[in-house]
């Protein structure tokens, strides 16, 4: 048996991880249409309602850990399943993902990342999906914690959108994620927010989506953009990840510019 300081250990290692959960994707407005995500409580309704969203272990507004960042978890959030239902667009659609709420402390990178599905996304094995960064953002200004672009999520009534690009017709899975930062100068203490969600593109667009990468090769522990001290004088931000790839114009553009910018510097 452990020693009862190892559990008092753990016990405070784990308390502030749960207090600190937060957020989930309520839902999904594309063309200014509701679609209703998927929310942590469904799973227990028998059938399982039709949501574009996919289905995750999330009712704690929970977050993927780094030591899971190589795991399918950091894929589709905790042990995700397909979505069983797409949202109809098309290229120059504007889809906006709704978060039920986001702490102002919970500050770092909002990431969209898009695969193609080729063929049925409500049965893909999410491991054979490849990901393109196609939008990102993070650090504004100031530091100790400065500004983020959670902040003007937060203003956005806790929702972030973008324009599909020109794509193909198609299957596609989007996923939109938040990285909060609050706990990430401790190691394993950044928090990975993923959603995935089906899209079932039509249209005469012609963009595709090709040389993607698996999401388990997206971050590591140690990237300089996951263990990353908020509260510090510092002068930038390194941004994890693959590299951003043009497919997508956001339409803050001056937001991402600066991001953009500022990534490029880093490099
Ligand atoms: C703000 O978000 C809520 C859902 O949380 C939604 O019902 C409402 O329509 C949104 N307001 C606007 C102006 O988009």
């Amino acid at each position: 048996m452990a020693p009862i300081t190892t559990y008092l250990f753990s016990f405070a290692f784990v308390l502030p991880t749960l207090v600190n959960a937060h957020g989930h994707v309520t839902g999904i407005v594309a063309d200014g249409k509701w679609y209703t995500g998927w929310n942590g409580e469904m799973k227990y309704q028998n059938p399982l309602p039709a949501t574009a969203g996919w289905q995750a272990d999330n009712l704690d507004n929970g977050f993927v850990t780094p030591d899971s960042f190589a795991k399918p978890d950091i894929i589709c959030h905790k042990s995700a399943k397909n979505g069983n239902a797409y949202i109809p667009a098309k290229p120059g659609s504007k889809i906006t993902f709704q978060w039920n709420t986001w702490p102002v402390s919970h500050k770092g990178p909002v990431f969209d990342y898009i695969a193609s599905c080729n063929g049925d996304c409500t049965t893909v094995d999410k491991t054979k999906l490849t990901w393109v960064k196609m939008d990102e953002g993070a650090w504004l200004s100031g530091n100790d914690p400065g500004t983020w672009v959670t902040d003007n999520l937060i203003k956005s009534n806790i929702s972030w959108s973008i324009t599909l690009p020109n794509l193909a017709p198609g299957n596609y899975v989007i996923r939109h994620e938040i990285i909060a930062l609050h706990a990430a100068s401790q190691t394993n203490g950044a928090q990975a927010y993923p959603q995935c969600v089906n899209f079932q593109v039509s249209g005469g667009g012609t963009l595709a989506v090709s040389g993607g990468v698996p999401a388990t090769s997206f971050y590591k522990a140690s990237d300089p953009g996951i263990q990353f001290n908020l509260y510090s004088k510092f002068t930038g931000y390194t941004m994890p990840g693959p590299a951003l790839t043009k497919l997508l114009r956001r339409e803050e553009g001056e937001e991402r510019e600066h991001a953009r910018n500022w990534f490029r510097r880093m490099k």
